[in-house]
């Protein structure tokens, strides 16, 4: 028996690696991705070996240029946005890692996949409904639903007589469980658990304060080609590098902090501190394009999706034919979403100041205060205004009457 384990070199996992070996006997490959969560990888591999894991088995990937132009830009062309305010920074890294677990699984002949996430979040979802998409036969271990290590307590007795070495700050105030990829940092439980409580600035990990910010605003300009981010002031960058370059400018000017209460797939409420520095950027900057490129059929069509299509992948259901379709619209509406956005950044926010296009539906000759040299006949929007109200006019008529 084989499995590959989702293994990010932590204390959960290397316990979770442990336990696959002695409970279950089985031979454990590891996977471990760089998404751009900030951490070096070669400790993972160290750690690994360590625990007992054959080099051939340890799987060590730089995912960062697929997870942003695979699965961050299509969701960013969408505006994807869950419950109004989440990015969905943790969401969209879980299918990724999942089509690679089942991947591995198939070149080292295992017939199984285990990952860390609890029974009690939607992670589990999102690696399992990913897994089973890709290949129905997976088996799926989720230890935390299994082990009878149900607190803090038993997982640092296990680790203790197992010889997993204890980061000090394990044991201390840390938030309990924080996930990072290139996206977005987010840190839920331990001292974030009560949501009327504010959240100690420590938590805050890769954004600056926006109020101790620069005074001096900061103005950037995003080039867009088909709804997906191409440079950074004039300069051509592969997406990795257009998000880590706005990660660095979000960050600096303390952009997209969010302390949010949300609902769960499985039911329960939750409250997380999420940072979004770049995507907050990018965000902002899309919708700045699509202003002058949309025309309002597409533009309110796909926002008016854009909260189903945002659902899809907070549930976990990016590999399935619902979030395909959608996607197909999306993609279709971002054929002429190609121009140049101008932000200014500036304690906290990003606003678009400017944009321009080639393909720019936007026509001064109409729309102007000053003589318009016969572009618009302002004549033609009386009969506009009077069909559209005869409708109201006839309601108000009948409600006038049985009153
Ligand atoms: N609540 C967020 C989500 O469901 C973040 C989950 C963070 N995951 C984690 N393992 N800390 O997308
Ligand atoms: C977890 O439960 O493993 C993290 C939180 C979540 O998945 O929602």
């Amino acid at each position: 028996k084989k499995v590959v384990l989702a293994y990010s070199g932590g204390l959960d996992t290397s316990i979770i690696l442990k336990w696959l070996q002695t409970e279950y006997g089985c031979e454990v490959v590891t996977f471990t991705a760089d998404l751009g969560q900030g951490e070096e990888l070669e400790p993972a591999r160290a750690k690994a070996e360590m625990l007992g894991i054959k080099p051939e088995n340890i799987y060590i990937e730089d995912v960062r240029e697929d997870f942003v132009a695979n699965y961050v830009f299509p969701m960013f062309r969408a505006n994807a946005v869950y419950e109004g305010l989440y990015l969905l920074g943790t969401s969209i890294a879980r299918p990724l890692i999942s089509k690679r677990l089942v991947e591995i699984a198939e070149a080292t002949g295992a017939d199984a996949v285990a990952h860390g996430a609890t029974g009690k979040g939607n992670d589990q979802v999102r690696f399992e409904l990913a897994a089973y998409a890709l290949n129905p036969r997976i088996k799926v271990i989720a230890p935390w639903r299994e082990w009878d290590l149900s607190s803090r307590t038993k997982l640092l007795e296990f680790a203790e007589q197992h010889q997993i070495p204890i980061a000090k700050n394990k044991r201390g105030e840390a938030p309990f469980s924080v996930d990072a990829n290139l996206l977005h940092t987010s840190s839920e439980g331990r001292v974030l658990e009560d949501p009327g409580v504010m959240s100690p600035d420590y938590v805050y990990q890769r954004t600056d304060d926006p109020v101790t910010a620069p005074d001096e605003p900061e103005y950037i300009e995003i080039g867009f080609e088909k709804g997906d981010a191409v440079s950074i002031n004039g300069e051509a960058l592969s997406p990795a590098t257009i998000l880590t370059r706005l990660n660095e400018l979000g960050k600096t000017h303390g952009i997209g902090r969010l302390d949010f209460v949300e609902n769960r797939f499985v039911g329960m409420k939750s409250r997380g501190i999420y940072e979004t520095p770049g995507g907050t950027i990018l965000l902002e900057a899309h919708r700045g394009i699509e202003q002058i490129t949309l025309d309002s059929g597409s533009g309110h069509l796909k926002d008016s999706i854009m909260p189903r299509y945002a659902e899809l992948i907070y549930n976990g259901f990016w590999f399935s034919p619902e979030r395909e379709a959608l996607q197909a619209l999306i993609d279709k509406t971002q054929e002429y979403v190609t121009g140049t956005v101008k932000l200014m950044l500036y304690k906290g926010a990003a606003r678009t100041v400017a944009r321009w296009s080639d393909y720019s539906l936007y026509s001064e000759a109409h729309v102007t205060f000053e003589d318009d040299a016969g572009a618009y006949d302002q004549k033609d929007a009386a009969g506009f205004i009077n069909l559209n109200a005869l409708r109201l006019k006839l309601i108000a008529t009948r409600n006038a009457k049985v009153k």
